[in-house]
């Protein structure tokens, strides 16, 4: 029966990439919404996908924020570093959630897990556009941005819009707007529609959605039933080389429709 099941899922790993049109992925049991500990199965996955594809000597490797790439993070082993030198940078800046979730800590976390470095950007996450244009032109934030646009690897997840509006103190204003345009997915700062428009773009420091074709290794990782929408609208826009690493609860959502 155990075999049947794997049979099973590895069936609509292949369903699931060609929907998307993207070049892997994966699904594995269990639904995060329900147990946590699927999201650590997650983590588990990306830590062998990426001792498959890291190549030998340097990578610089982009990380967002969030609890899912909390999991990731602690889930990532020193076997990683063995014959590479990782350096983790934060994809973007961030102080407004809380420190265990921002893109800072994540890569200072996956730094520790493989014995790895990582560099900081102590940007906040959401600033107005008056105070975003003298920040870019600090040297010490430079020097990071330019660490970022050197990056061969993205590690990032998904989140469903309006929770995400919340969590990153988005003023009612602004989630009226999200709902009138039924943003229903957010990733990298960017809440797109169902279609995979984006609808609304908080101005962030850090890495743009259209620099994500210079990766040669694009991990997405986000599961749970609550997030199936959000993760087939942000397919739509997600560049080919995109593998995503998700659970049967949103992988079967989707694949019902
Ligand atoms: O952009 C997406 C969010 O970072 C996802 O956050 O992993 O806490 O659901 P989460």
């Amino acid at each position: 029966q155990f075999m049947d099941e794997l049979m099973g899922i590895r069936q609509k790993e292949r369903q699931l990439a060609q929907r998307f049109n993207i070049k892997r992925c994966i699904i594995v049991s269990g639904d995060s919404d329900r147990q946590l500990k699927v999201i650590g199965t997650m983590g588990e996955e990306v830590n062998q996908l990426l001792q498959r594809l890291l190549p030998e000597g340097d990578s610089i490797i982009a990380v967002m924020g969030g609890h899912t790439m909390e999991h990731v993070a602690n889930n990532l082993t020193n076997k990683l570093a063995s014959k590479r030198q990782l350096l983790f940078v934060p994809a973007r800046g961030g102080v407004g959630e809380s420190v265990a979730i921002q893109a800072n800590t994540i890569a200072s976390q996956m730094a520790e897990h493989t014995g790895g470095k990582f560099r900081s950007l102590f940007v906040p996450e959401q600033v107005s556009e008056r105070t975003y244009e003298p920040l870019l032109k600090e040297p010490s934030i430079q020097e990071v941005l330019g660490i970022i646009r050197q990056a061969n690897v993205v590690i990032h997840s998904v989140g469903d819009a309006v929770s995400m509006a919340h969590r990153r103190n988005m003023s009612e204003d602004q989630i009226k707007v999200l709902r009138q345009r039924e943003a229903v997915g957010e990733a990298f700062g960017y809440f797109f529609d169902k279609d995979g428009n984006v609808v609304y773009r908080i101005p962030r420091i850090g890495l743009q959605i259209g620099e994500l074709a210079n990766m040669e290794i694009i991990l997405a990782v986000a599961g749970g039933a609550s997030k199936a929408t959000a993760i087939e609208a942000y397919m739509k826009i997600a560049p080919k080389r995109t593998c995503l690493i998700t659970d049967e609860g949103a992988a079967n959502l989707i694949l019902k429709k």
